[in-house]
């Protein structure tokens, strides 16, 4: 994969290409000042909260209320932009949304509809920090890293069914394969419906896409919805970097069939791409994001969510508290 792979595949460079057939979105410049503070891994505080820094659990003594730094003028442009979105938006930097930080938020989703949950949920995710740390890693070019500006990209919120969401792998600007997104999980449609979906796809993909990216090898993200519109969701750069769901990045780059692992009868009939999906309900797996959450009770404990459960934990608190200054107090 090349650095130029990786800028092409940016939001801004080819949403004003496509934007006919994507989500309508708006991209904004993120000021230096809120990159800053994005970067900063401090105590996490967004704009129009506080947080006390002494928790009834640390023996801090002192209690300083740590405020957020406010960005009134681009506070002022983002909420004007979700306006204009319908009043809830799904947000991205350059390349990723944080997928990984769902859970933190109230809503337990991506859905935002102020800076301050967009900046509870980029404060939070890893992956939103690859985008603004090592966007080039993988790449197999020397050359110096290309100037990145940083924008945050505010997606109309859209409900979409993970079912329908497929990940096209394009090579010399033919798509090589197709997996189904959404691989944890079985749906029944996609087996019953397996060659309408794939010409579905390769039809959008013919008429609108191919020779109109700035690079022939890309991974292509589409949605096909309740009529059978397909839709443009977004561009990944075609290597490691991108998940590669039910293919692996070497059955990808090897140029060997990938079709041999489906059965003769498909093999017969298919020329285009292989398609995989999950099979049955046997290889349900969890969610690929779990791995990034932190236990329930904490969160609940650290955001204060869950009242009783806070009670039960300061009277425990409380109890041991008790047990040590009775132990003191007993003489030999
Ligand atoms: N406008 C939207 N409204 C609601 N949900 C959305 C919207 N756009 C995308 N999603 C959901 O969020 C998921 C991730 O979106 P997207 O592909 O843009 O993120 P990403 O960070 O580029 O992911 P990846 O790292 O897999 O490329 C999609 O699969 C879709 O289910
Ligand atoms: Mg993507």
């Amino acid at each position: 994969m090349k650095k130029e792979q990786v800028v092409n595949c940016q939001f801004s460079v080819w949403y004003p290409l496509f934007k006919k057939h994507t989500i309508k979105s708006l991209i904004l410049p993120i000021p230096q000042n809120v990159i800053d503070y994005l970067f900063d891994d401090g105590t996490l505080v967004v704009s129009g909260s506080y947080l006390l820094n002494n928790q009834p659990w640390t023996d801090d003594e002192t209690t300083t209320a740590v405020t957020a730094p406010e960005f009134p003028e681009f506070k002022i442009r983002v909420q004007e932009a979700i306006n204009v979105l319908g009043g809830r938006v799904f947000p991205k930097l350059n390349w990723s949304a944080p997928r990984d930080a769902n859970w933190i938020a109230l809503n337990s989703s991506l859905q935002c509809q102020s800076l301050c949950d967009i900046f509870l949920l980029f404060k939070s995710s890893d992956f939103i920090t690859h985008d603004l740390t090592q966007p080039f890693l993988h790449c197999s070019d020397d050359s110096p890293d290309p100037t990145i500006n940083y924008e945050l990209v505010l997606r109309k919120w859209s409900e979409l069914i993970p079912g329908a969401e497929f990940r096209c792998f394009v090579k010399e600007n033919k798509i090589i394969a197709i997996s189904q997104r959404d691989y944890t999980q079985h749906y029944q449609h996609i087996a019953k419906q397996e060659d309408s979906i794939s010409s579905a796809i390769l039809e959008f993909f013919r008429d609108h896409i191919q020779y109109q990216f700035p690079d022939e090898d890309f991974v292509l993200d589409v949605y096909r919805d309740s009529s059978g519109r397909v839709w443009l969701i977004d561009f990944n750069p075609f290597g490691e970097v991108t998940d590669s769901f039910l293919f692996t990045w070497e059955e990808l780059t090897s140029g060997k069939n990938l079709t041999a692992n489906q059965t003769q009868e498909d093999t017969a009939l298919q020329e285009g791409p292989a398609f995989r999906y999950t099979t049955s309900e046997v290889t349900v797996q969890p969610s690929p994001c779990l791995s990034y959450r932190i236990p329930r009770d904490f969160l609940d404990l650290t955001t204060g969510e869950d009242a009783y459960k806070l009670i039960d934990f300061l009277k425990l608190k409380k109890g041991q508290q008790e047990e040590e200054s009775d132990e003191e107090g007993e003489g030999p």
